[in-house]
């Protein structure tokens, strides 16, 4: 499963970059508005560190102001995807950008049918929002199994891009569904990344170590006594 982080905050981006674990970003306008930047100036930031997906979204709710948006934001670079409303609006302009050849994550999807028709339009991705449905007293991830079903039963090439993704738990559970993607926020990703016994674990070592009182040799040293015991 893909691993994208749902922030457009830059020091975020980097860190998770750093760790050779980001496959992509996906922003939303909440999500932009965060940021003390330009539009311009902070996406171009965001697409000089992220070579994967950086899925940006339309603001616009009729098709032709956000075929307008779409366009600007796909030639800022090929890996630009661009976010569509589940509308029936952004249904027609997710038609006309896959024509282009323009990919497309149509977003706020909340139901199977709603993503069928996604695929049936030529989204690339669709959004379903698992913990926006749990907020409201909907299983999330079910509507997230009934969307692979579906996919699977039609071979149908979009990917289902589970976001609004609240715990670690989530992930393992889209993972085990096999979910294309997963989007998080940065705090989800931290929580993944440590577990308890970890820090026990290393703790416990470096204790023992300092205890005993042992420094790691120099390369030089070290290379050294390795010529040494090849010639014996
Ligand atoms: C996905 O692309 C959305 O930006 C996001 O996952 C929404 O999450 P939220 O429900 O936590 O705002």
């Amino acid at each position: 499963m893909k691993i994208f982080l749902d922030s457009a905050n830059v020091a975020s981006i980097k860190t998770f970059a750093d760790m050779g674990i980001l496959d992509g970003v996906t922003t939303n306008p909440t999500l932009i508005a965060k940021e003390s930047q330009g539009f311009l100036e902070l996406v171009g930031e965001i697409l000089r560190i992220v070579t994967g997906p950086v899925n940006l979204e339309v603001v616009s709710q009729n098709t032709e102001g956000m075929l307008h948006e779409a366009h600007d934001l796909a030639a800022l670079a090929p890996n630009v995807v661009v976010k569509v409303p589940m509308t029936s609006e952004g249904l027609v302009a997710v038609r006309k950008l896959h024509k282009e050849g323009i990919k497309t994550n149509v977003t706020l999807v909340f139901s199977p049918n709603q993503a069928l028709l996604a695929a049936k339009a030529g989204a690339g991705y669709v959004s379903p929002f698992i913990g926006r449905l749990d907020d409201v007293g909907h299983v999330g991830m079910s509507v997230v199994e009934e969307i692979l079903q579906i996919y699977r039963n039609y071979d149908i090439e979009t990917q289902v891009l589970v976001a609004s993704i609240r715990h670690p738990i989530h992930v393992v559970e889209a993972a085990k569904l096999g979910a294309h993607v997963a989007t998080m926020p940065s705090d989800v990703l931290e929580k993944m990344v440590k577990h308890p016994l970890t820090d026990i674990g290393l703790k416990r070592f470096l204790d023992d170590w300092s205890k005993a009182g042992l420094k790691l040799p120099e390369r030089r040293t070290l290379e050294a006594k390795t010529r040494g015991l090849a010639g014996n």
